[in-house]
């Protein structure tokens, strides 16, 4: 293929999802700017923003953020502490703000490994279980359920821990035919930019309890509701008018972008089941895999397991050259347990070499423009007999 082609079917390629709701955006964002409605304590973008989330996902109520990190802090701060020295179990592949929140909290976090879906399952978790153990954190990652999700949240409903759902990557993912973040005590959501809904930053925690709600509205910053007795103070974590002002319309929108993602999506995965190189494609089919098939995903993503770390640098790299959006968790990358300061590791052993993994964004695309993109990525995945031999 020459570069001119590949050139050109990247010029048109979207990879910010957000510029397709541009204006409606802007419609709501003149209103906030020109009247002049920003105070988010009384505003009607933020109030909309919660109901459209806490009704997407079938929560009693939601409370927007500043981010999904101020989100999980407040939720551990609204947490009544139980034990001196309380434990909560976290994965070892989410973010560097999540074990943060949890240390800030007063708490000690335990890491969970990972498996070849990027998330623990029941067997990595209930060894690291005890009596101070109170919380335990999963994150839905890379677009994709973690599919041991509803074992999970009975095992510890079972045992009286609290479950908590990071879904900040997980706008529109499914599990089950429903959407994540309906498990368990809370689910906190990210709008940042590279979210399914980027607002730049944001966040959002959807919950039943109203209690727990009341809370999360007071602590987090809103003066005209009375403190619970036993709250340690009122802080500031609220989402803007502008931020929610944003938000809402790529929420409408988020059933749309998906069935615009789908296909390329679906094509994507084909090719690259087809690769000797690849050894496992993220999500599978639909039905080859119970809840990693891509109806359960967002339709953003497509994972792939090479066979060497050296591999995945390599592909890493050329993407990088080329300009197609991608993840390579490589050394250093603030995704993994591994690279969080001040986090005890568990002696619990790594059930997969995390650089071996590399996944690539599906751009919304001409429908024209897929064999050419499908082409590009075939190619940029493979290695040439020298490189082979050095991988
Ligand atoms: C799994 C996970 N949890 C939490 C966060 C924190 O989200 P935010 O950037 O909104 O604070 C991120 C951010 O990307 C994330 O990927």
């Amino acid at each position: 293929m020459d570069t001119a082609a590949q050139t050109r079917v990247l010029d048109e390629a979207v990879y910010q999802y957000s510029t397709l709701t541009a204006a409606d955006q802007l419609e709501r964002l003149t209103k906030v700017v020109s009247f002049g409605v920003l105070g988010a304590i009384a505003g009607d973008h933020v109030r909309e923003f919660e109901q459209q989330v806490a009704g997407h996902l079938g929560r009693q109520g939601a409370v927007a953020t500043s981010s999904a990190s101020a989100a999980l802090e407040l939720l551990l701060r609204c947490l009544p502490q139980r034990e001196a020295a309380e434990r909560v179990v976290i994965p070892e592949v989410c973010w560097i703000s999540v074990p943060a929140a949890v240390l800030r909290s007063g708490r000690t976090p335990v890491i969970a490994p990972a498996t070849s879906d990027l998330t623990p399952h029941w067997e990595q978790i209930e060894p690291l279980l005890d009596a101070r153990t109170t919380v335990v954190i999963l994150a839905h990652m890379r677009g994709r359920p973690a599919p041991d999700t509803q074992r999970i949240a009975d095992e510890l409903a079972q045992r009286g821990i609290t479950f908590i759902e990071d879904c900040a990557q997980a706008w529109g993912v499914t599990l089950d035919k429903q959407p994540v973040g309906r498990h368990g005590l809370a689910a906190v959501f990210s709008t940042e930019t590279h979210k399914l809904v980027a607002t730049g930053e944001g966040g959002v925690i959807a919950a039943d309890d109203s209690q727990l709600l009341h809370a999360l509205r007071a602590v987090g910053g809103n003066t005209r509701i009375a403190l619970p007795e036993n709250a340690c103070g009122r802080g500031n974590d609220r989402m803007s008018e502008i931020t929610a002002a944003s938000a809402l319309p790529q929420l409408i929108h988020l059933d749309v972008l998906q069935q615009t993602l789908r296909p390329l999506q679906d094509k994507l995965i084909d090719r690259f089941q087809d690769l000797s190189e690849v050894r496992r494609v993220l999500p599978t089919m639909v039905g080859e895999s119970p809840n990693l098939g891509t109806d359960a995903s967002n339709g953003s993503l497509v994972g792939v397991w090479l066979p060497t770390s050296r591999h995945a640098n390599r592909v890493a790299d050329r993407l990088f050259r080329l300009g197609v959006r991608h993840w390579w968790p490589g050394p250093g990358d603030p995704h993994l347990a591994e690279n969080w300061p001040s986090t005890p590791t568990t002696t619990t052993r790594c059930v997969a070499d995390m650089a071996c993994y590399l996944d690539i964004q599906v751009p919304v695309l001409d429908e024209s423009q897929h064999p050419a993109f499908l082409d590009l990525l075939r190619s940029a995945l493979r290695l040439d007999d020298n490189e082979s031999e050095s991988a």
